[in-house]
């Protein structure tokens, strides 16, 4: 049985002022949590501040990024080892917006799952197409591209502590969720890669969260589907009452 994993991406949002404010309000909603996984992925400069807050509940502590490297002269970077410090658990790696704004390609989403997963941390990586993929039929294609590039070399052990995020680009911010129907098709898809990867045993352990408009109204739907196993929370991550409310209806 997997465990629902629900997560919440900041984005650049949210001072250290402001990440106490939603904290605290998610440490009162998300008290009686059980049988979902919750993680919250302030920006860089809130984790301090946000790991010591969550520190004595069951929230776990995500980054939105990580360097490839170790350390050294990478000037903007942010290695595994600064964010353990901080007991970061997860690390989003590949979200569709560093892919777009930063050219983020497999190639170097790869290299960063590869060094989590060495680390000890344990990457969501986003995959998803475009509208215009959509609108050609080609979105197996592209995502099956982004799977195998962004998760190449990876073991049947160490999916163990992957989750991907299946994103489709359309349906971030903008209100337009997937029907349940259509997201389902794309995380079945997924699984059947994997499969084909390492083996149907680590594919049926895998944990596959949508991301795309998730809200407390659409959520349950979602996440009632076979291979939904939780969500990848925007927008209604910077609202305490919202994101709980995802969280419980994956409950
Ligand atoms: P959204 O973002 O919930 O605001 O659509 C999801 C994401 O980008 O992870």
């Amino acid at each position: 049985m997997r465990k629902k994993i629900v997560a919440g991406n900041w984005k650049m949002n949210k001072t250290v002022g402001e990440a106490v404010a939603l904290v605290e309000g998610l440490k009162l909603e998300l008290a009686n949590v059980v049988g979902v996984e919750a993680v919250v992925c302030p920006p860089f400069t809130a984790l301090k501040t946000v790991s010591d807050l969550i520190a004595d509940t069951e929230i776990k502590l995500g980054s939105q990024n990580m360097s490839s490297e170790d350390d050294g002269a990478y000037t903007g970077e942010v290695s595994h080892g600064m964010l353990k410090e901080l007991f970061v658990k997860y690390v989003i790696l590949g979200h569709s917006e560093r892919r777009e704004y930063y050219k983020e390609t497999d190639y170097w989403i790869n290299k960063k799952v590869k060094k989590a997963l060495e680390k000890n941390l344990r990457p969501i990586v986003c995959v998803g197409e475009k509208l215009e993929d959509r609108e050609a039929g080609k979105t197996e294609a592209v995502v099956e591209a982004q799977v195998r590039g962004s998760l190449a070399d990876i073991t049947a052990e160490q999916f163990e502590d992957v989750v991907v995020a299946y994103e489709p680009v359309w349906a971030i911010g903008t209100g337009k969720t997937a029907t349940a129907e259509q997201a389902q098709d794309v995380h079945k898809f997924i699984r059947g890669i994997i499969a084909d990867m390492v083996g149907q045993e680590a594919a049926d352990g895998l944990r596959i969260q949508y991301g795309g408009s998730m809200k407390p109204a659409n959520a349950a739907e979602l996440m009632s589907q076979p291979d939904i196993d939780g969500g990848l929370i925007g927008g209604a991550a910077l609202d305490a009452a919202s994101f709980a409310g995802i969280v419980n209806a994956g409950m």
